[in-house]
């Protein structure tokens, strides 16, 4: 039926008979000349007909509107000089359509309009009712082939190069602790028990290394009932990986190679390797975050110390508790920020107070040094110490220091989002860098306020550090992330693999003997029958797919995504179900119907 794509065709084509198949993206009618834009998933080619070349075709080229599908037979020729078209990859030439079959037109009216010449926006929700219409168009087309690229360079390189072996891991499976909220499948054969579906395929891949696949990688679909956000999904894709037999050092540097072939593949990117590194302290430090975007500076100071025992109480009580004082100095800040902006009812404070702060002081550095600040830092610092916040701060005349003062995950997170905010603001990101950078010694755990208990920072899987063996409670993991432009695209570590170590690891966290046997015994079992050395890394592939696409929402390169709201507006999925089969699976509900 087909002898080309439209994408396809070239001034290398001219003179050929061809067929093609596909959609109208849009007819114009030029006063007895008419021309069909014919689109496929790889382009678009102009189509000629005239009631004198292509008289065949004409009466059928007339009644033609946008989307019908149509099977087009013609001869490629050059087009006329004043109407090449540079902008379109086969805008030398065009065809005479000798012939048209028209495949099928449409019942009803567009919701949209498909066409790549259109620029309206269309609303998301319809874009996700109507999603087959919306993957017709340019963009999406794009973004879903880009999506495939990344897919075949990572398995290429993978398999081609480094010997791994993908393996598929259940669905239907146990509850898996990477954090978030599971999602449930009742069992009908025994009643009242549950499967759910997999966070990640941790322990299955862990159980692949203990039976000596060496090297796994899956494209892995994972599922998370957790909050939505632009880079969230329910469902999402990881690249996950788990090798033996390689120290952490090894596992990144393998790591930076893939990335590298990625990005030399769908990007034609010479990455520079190895990427940068920083520790979980240092970032957390010199930027409040653990996925820093290094693309611009703005770095944080800590003058802690310089103001624990001046008289502005905000400073000194906050470190009296336990807490920190740093300090985001913005260049040029003084002109771009006004007062209104950071105090209470201005934007930048509410930034910071959604982040948990309750006030943001400043200092604003004049022409000769002096300073304007609010009051409190007027009358309760000494000179010494302003100079000194000058000089750690680097301030020179026009910058602007914001102030964080309170428990140190306020502080950092307050911090980090203002600096985010201005560094958007005033121009600091260059678009067209790229910056990878991996973050490591993350701690084992963090403290969980609502449970009081200590949580797994990674998971509980996580080998800690061996000089911090002895304390587990501060002690670091031998995890690290993978930061792309201030988003975390992956992360991993080096797994237990000692039942003694693992069964330490579950009690910090508060498991019970009798817990941690029942959900993890199979796991501790496996330990004492030859487990090797392992460790892996998962990506978040749509989020990585995003970032190449250039998007800002995994939405936008999910072929069929959900909602924030979590449903597929294409399906109307969730819905509610017959009650004989929730009685076969031993399930009532206790939400009222909804009509
Ligand atoms: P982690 O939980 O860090 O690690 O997940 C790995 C990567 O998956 C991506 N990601 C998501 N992407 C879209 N929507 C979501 N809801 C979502 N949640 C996570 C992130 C993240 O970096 N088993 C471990 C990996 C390992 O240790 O090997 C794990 O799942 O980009």
């Amino acid at each position: 039926m087909r002898t080309y794509y439209c994408g396809q065709l070239n001034s290398n084509n001219i003179e050929e008979t061809v067929n093609l198949c596909g959609w109208v993206d849009r007819r114009r009618d030029h006063g007895g000349v008419i021309f069909l834009d014919l689109r496929d998933r790889t382009g678009i080619v102009q189509i000629v007909s005239d009631p004198e070349r292509t008289p065949d075709s004409y009466q059928i080229a007339g009644d033609i509107r946008n989307e019908y599908v149509v099977q087009i037979t013609g001869r490629v020729s050059r087009r006329p000089e004043e109407s090449l078209n540079p902008k379109l990859p086969t805008g030398e030439i065009e065809i005479y359509a000798d012939d048209i079959q028209l495949l099928n037109s449409l019942g009803k009216q567009l919701p949209f309009q498909v066409s790549t010449a259109e620029t309206e926006s269309v609303r998301e929700e319809l874009r996700l009712k109507y999603r087959y219409l919306d993957l017709r168009r340019e963009r999406m087309t794009k973004n879903l082939q880009l999506r495939h690229e990344v897919i075949k360079a990572i398995r290429r390189f993978l398999e081609d190069e480094q010997n791994f072996i993908e393996v598929e891991t259940p669905i239907l499976t146990r509850s898996t602790p990477e954090g978030a909220r599971d999602y449930l499948v009742p069992s009908r054969v025994h009643a009242g028990e549950w499967f759910a579906l997999p966070q990640s395929p941790q322990l299955f891949k862990q159980m692949l290394m203990v039976s000596g696949f060496d090297r796994y990688y899956q494209i892995a679909r994972c599922f998370r009932d957790e909050d939505l956000r632009a880079d969230r999904q329910p469902e999402f894709t990881q690249l996950d990986m788990e090798m033996s037999f390689m120290s952490q050092e090894e596992i990144i540097q393998l790591n930076e190679k893939l990335v590298g072939y990625i990005f030399e593949k769908v990007k034609g990117v010479d990455l520079p390797l190895p990427f940068p590194r920083l520790t979980y302290a240092e970032a957390m430090d010199r930027y409040g975050s653990d996925k820093p975007d290094i693309r611009f500076g703005l770095e944080l100071v800590n003058v802690s110390d310089l103001v624990k025992d001046s008289g502005f109480k905000v400073f000194s009580g906050a470190v009296a508790a336990g807490g920190i004082v740093k300090v985001l100095p913005i260049p040029g800040g003084n002109d771009a920020i006004s007062n209104v902006r950071i105090k209470p009812g201005g934007d930048l404070f509410k930034e910071a107070s959604e982040a948990g702060a309750k006030g943001l002081a400043y200092i604003r550095v004049k022409e000769g040094g002096k300073i304007d600040t609010i009051g409190a830092i007027k009358d309760n610092l000494t000179d010494e110490q302003k100079q000194e916040l000058l000089r750690r701060t680097d301030a020179k005349p026009g910058h602007l220091l914001l102030f964080g003062a309170g428990d140190v995950n306020t502080v950092n997170k307050t911090l980090d989002r203002l600096r985010l905010v201005v560094g958007e603001e005033l121009g600091l990101i260059d678009r067209n860098k790229i910056s990878l950078l991996w973050v490591t010694d993350f701690p084992m755990f963090e403290w969980n306020e609502d449970e009081k208990r200590l949580e797994a920072l990674h998971h509980p899987f996580t080998a800690p550090h061996p000089d911090d063996i002895n304390d587990l409670k501060t002690a670091r993991a031998q995890a690290y992330d993978l930061v792309f432009n201030g988003y975390e695209i992956g992360g991993g570590s080096l797994r237990i693999y000692q039942r003694d170590v693992q069964e330490k690891v579950f009690e910090a966290i508060g498991l019970s003997e009798e817990e941690a046997d029942n959900k993890f015994g199979f796991l501790l079992e496996a330990f004492e029958y030859g487990t090797p050395p392992h460790g892996g890394i998962a990506y978040g592939l749509d989020r990585l797919v995003m970032l190449l696409a250039g998007e800002e929402s995994i939405r936008d390169v999910i072929a069929f995504p959900k909602t924030q709201q979590a449903k597929c507006l294409l399906t109307n999925a969730p819905s509610e179900v017959d009650k004989k089969q929730l009685k076969e699976l031993h399930v009532s509900s206790i939400s009222k119907p909804k009509s």
